[in-house]
Order: C-alpha cells, then sequence, then structure tokens
C-alpha cells in the first residue's frame, strides 16, 4: 500500500529525531511492502523564520491530504517575546483545533528495562507501570475566551474561560471507554467536581456513559488525589480520562515517573481524517543539533501512527518490540544513562532499525 504522511519537524531537537523515526518508517516499508510518500511542511518558530508566522498558509490543507502527520517539536526560547499571535505555541494549537484533533492519547508505559531510571522507589516500580492518559484536547481552558483589562482600583486583571460542554464530554468520555475495552477494562476520569462546575457536568454525563460500558470498571478520582495516587500507586491506573489542562500536566507526571520523557510518545485524533502523533518531550532547544537527543519517542509515536491512523497492528508491534530489543540490549541515549555509557540519535536511530529489520 502507499501512504501519505505530512512531517512537521518544527523547532529544536524536532528535526533530527523525526528523521530517525522517518528512517525507521521506511525499514518497516520495505519489510513489510508499503511505500511512505511524504511531505515536509514547517510550522512553529522555523516556520515564523522562513514566511513570518508560525501556521502558514495551506498547512491545514496540506495535512488533510495526508493520511497522518508525523511531529517534532515546536517553540524555543528564540521565539519567546514575540507577540502571543506569532508565538510558536499558537501554530500548535491551531493544528489540533484545524484537524479536529479532540483526543489526545499519552501512554506511560514503565519499561523493565529502565525501571532503575524512574525516580520512584523501587518497591513502587516493581509492580510496573502501563497507562495511558486520554486528554480532552480541543476545549476547556485552553481555547476559552482570554482577557486583559485595566480595573479602576486593583490594577490590571486578566482572565481564562473554562469552558465544557456536553457533547464535548461525551465524545472523549466514549474515546476513553473504548480504548479502556480495549486494555484492561478499567477507567478512570479525573475531574475538580468538589470546585469547578466543567467538572460537575463532566462528571454527570460519565456517569451517564458508564452505564453503557457495564464491563468496563469506572471510577471518579479528583484532580489533586490523582497526582498523589501516581507517586504512589500508578500502577492501579489504566486509562485516565480528563479535560484538557488537567491532562496537559499528569500527562507530564505519569511520564516522569516511566524515568524520562524521552519515551513518551502521543497520538492526538479526531472524529475521521488524519491524526497528529508526536513525542511529549518538547524541542529542547538546547539540546539541538548536539547528536545527543532520544529519538525514541518519536519512533513510539510512528508506531502509534502506523497503529492508529493506517490500521497496521502488525507493523506498529514490529517497531515498539524493536525499541524494547534495543533497550534490552542496554543501548541508552544520554537522557536514559544516568551518566553511564550512552549512544547518539544517530546510533540509537540505527539500532532500532536493524532490529526491525531483524523481526
Ligand atoms: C503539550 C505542550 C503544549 C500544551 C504546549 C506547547 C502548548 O505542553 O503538548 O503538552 O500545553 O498542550
Ligand atoms: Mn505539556
Amino acid at each position: 500500500m502507499n501512504y501519505k504522511i505530512a512531517l512537521i519537524p518544527g523547532d529544536g531537537i524536532g528535526p533530527e529525531i523525526v528523521c530517525q523515526a522517518v528512517k525507521v518508517l521506511d525499514a518497516v516499508g520495505e519489510i513489510f511492502g508499503h511505500k511512505f510518500a511524504y511531505q515536509n511542511l514547517p510550522l512553529g518558530g522555523c516556520a515564523v523564520d522562513l514566511v513570518g508566522e508560525p501556521y502558514p498558509e495551506g498547512t491545514t490543507e496540506a495535512c488533510k491530504a495526508s493520511d497522518a502527520v508525523l511531529l517534532g517539536a515546536v517553540g524555543g526560547p528564540k521565539w519567546d517575546e514575540l507577540p502571543v499571535s506569532l508565538r510558536p505555541e499558537k501554530a500548535l494549537l491551531k493544528l489540533r483545533s484545524e484537524l479536529g484533533l479532540f483526543a489526545n492519547l499519552r501512554p506511560a508505559v514503565l519499561r523493565p528495562a529502565l525501571a532503575a531510571v524512574s525516580p520512584l522507589k523501587s518497591e513502587i516500580t516493581e509492580n510496573g507501570i502501563d497507562l495511558m492518559i486520554v486528554r480532552e484536547l480541543t476545549g476547556g481552558v485552553y481555547f476559552g475566551k482570554r482577557e486583559r483589562y485595566q480595573t479602576s482600583d486593583r490594577g490590571e486583571e486578566a482572565s481564562d474561560l473554562m469552558a465544557y460542554s456536553e457533547m464535548e464530554i461525551e465524545r472523549i468520555g466514549r474515546r476513553a471507554f473504548e480504548l479502556a475495552r480495549m486494555r484492561r477494562k478499567k477507567l478512570a476520569s479525573v475531574d475538580k467536581a468538589n470546585v469547578l462546575e466543567t467538572s460537575r457536568l463532566w462528571r454527570s454525563v460519565m456517569h451517564r456513559l458508564k452505564e453503557e460500558y457495564p464491563d468496563v470498571e469506572y471510577s471518579d478520582v479528583l484532580v489533586d488525589n490523582c497526582a498523589m495516587q501516581l507517586m504512589r500507586s500508578p500502577f492501579s491506573f489504566d486509562v485516565l480520562v480528563m479535560e484538557n489542562m488537567f491532562g496537559d500536566i499528569l500527562s507530564d507526571e505519569a511520564g516522569m515517573a516511566t524515568g524520562s520523557l524521552g519515551l513518551l510518545p502521543s497520538a492526538s485524533i479526531g472524529a475521521g481524517g488524519p491524526g497528529v502523533y508526536e513525542p511529549s518531550h518538547g524541542s529542547v532547544p538546547q539540546m539541538a543539533g548536539l547528536d545527543e537527543a532520544n529519538p525514541l519517542a518519536t519512533i513510539l509515536s510512528a508506531a502509534m501512527l502506523l497503529r492508529y491512523s493506517l490500521s497496521l497492528p502488525e507493523e506498529a508491534t514490529a517497531v515498539e518490540t524493536a525499541v524494547d530489543d534495543v533497550l534490552n540490549a542496554g543501548y541508552r541515549t544520554r537522557d536514559m544513562a544516568g551518566g553511564g555509557p550512552s549512544v547518539g540519535t544517530e546510533r540509537m536511530g540505527q539500532l532500532v532499525r536493524d532490529a526491525v529489520r531483524k523481526k
């Protein structure tokens, strides 16, 4: 089969890690008999430098004409002083909203070979970690009305509105229940229903939905308590579903529990059309160009792309087990090496390619 993939390498370490993921995809193509055709799109800071805006015209159309989008990372200190409308992050948010990517899947898996890199005690990590955060991605405070104005007596004032509709909650809720069904059939819905009205609506919609999924063991967890439990007993979670900003925060926390953000992929998907696949770690500008970045999160994102957008589960598993093989053989990039010997970005990519070819 032939597939069209839009590549958004972006800024910082983005181009280096996307390059390695592309080479892994090509190795998969050779073995399984697929052809991937790539189109490079500038987005974020590099697009500001190139055309004067972070989200060049035609980006949405080019993405929609592809089967999936593989993204590196956007942003960096170079563009931090720009006005809000020109900031690279703006482009990322626009991409999510233009493509209707309301569901962000962020798995956090503690790979046995890496248990020692986790900052958690071994009594905790010995139970393993294998959870999936399902983050609502196109609503809530990220997309609510923003204001900043002068008051007569309290100086300047600012506000960011958090709003959610039943429709938005129901569609992310269903995604989460369905994912739980495909895994260990446990779903925790995370909210702040003791304080927030949006959370009370969230909870009531989830309770309505849980009647339709009696085979899934459902629980409500308050977000502060969830942050605590992720440290104390991360193994107790399977799928967690939550609103946009809670998901932003808790996915970093869950990710760190697995030892390195450098290993965490993510998938952003909508009701149809191409999904966007990207590592969770960001552009790490200080590491750019040094051949030190960990390409595995991007390579694992490419595996999610194969699974969720191209419906090629066997190919996806081949990539994931190749990554495990390389880690089991003891290879580490600097972020995972804990001061021990390490390999560079290019070499790590090569090792995964070789492991894929041995499958
Ligand atoms: C993420 C990032 C983004 C977010 C930023 C860069 C806008 O932190 O993907 O988690 O907050 O969603
Ligand atoms: Mn984040």
